[in-house]
């Protein structure tokens, strides 16, 4: 991709004073916003969020400034831009869905009593940063922040194929499915 093409289809994160700045590592900055950060970081969350749904099967936005929940959004920035993106609410899961069970169109078979989780409502990474444990680094930097290990997560599906890998790859048993 050259980088007009990057430029136009980026969503810049400039540098502002009052970020939530959580971790930094080889250049990329992993920033928090939550709905007591400023009206003008929620909104930056929401155009990354819709500028991720189109890379998803989803149909609307993981964040949208009119959230007043408990809602955590990560967001990973290179050279001034927002290359990534997870949002974490937390949700009641129900069962516990085994790669094995999923590999034959079983559904999941291990019912739960509902509990509250932190729950992946999306993960992005622009295409341009991919392969690179962007992905990774935002969820380190999830699980840090809310003390939950990211194999006790709950995903949000559909999974697109690079989103089935990133969660096989983390979550090698199975993974929880929120209600
Ligand atoms: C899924 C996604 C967020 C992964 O981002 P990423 O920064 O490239 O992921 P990472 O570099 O942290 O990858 C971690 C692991 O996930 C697996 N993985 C990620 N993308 C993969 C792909 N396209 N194919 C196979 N494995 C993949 C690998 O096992 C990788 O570990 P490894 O490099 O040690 O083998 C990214 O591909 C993406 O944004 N896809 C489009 C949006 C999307 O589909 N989101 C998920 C919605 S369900």
């Amino acid at each position: 991709m050259s980088d007009a093409q990057v430029s136009s289809d980026a969503v810049a994160v400039p540098p502002h004073p009052g970020e939530q700045l959580l971790a930094t590592s080889g250049g990329v900055e992993v920033l928090l916003v939550t709905n007591a950060s400023p009206e003008a970081d929620r909104q930056l969350a929401e155009r990354l969020a819709r500028r991720a749904m189109r890379d998803t099967p989803f149909h609307t936005p993981a964040f949208t400034t009119e959230d007043t929940g408990d809602t955590r959004i990560f967001i990973a920035r290179e050279g001034g831009v927002g290359i990534g993106l997870a949002v974490l609410r937390p949700r009641p899961r129900w069962a516990w869905w085994s790669w094995d069970d999923w590999d034959a169109e079983r559904r999941p078979a291990t019912g739960v009593a509902p509990m509250t989780s932190w729950t992946v409502e999306t993960i992005w990474v622009h295409s341009t940063g991919q392969g690179r444990g962007l992905a990774k680094q935002l969820l380190d930097a999830a699980s840090d922040l809310v003390d939950q290990p990211i194999t006790s997560f709950g995903w949000h599906r559909p999974f697109t194929p690079s989103g089935e890998a990133f969660v096989r790859r983390w979550c090698p048993e199975g993974f929880w499915v929120p209600g």
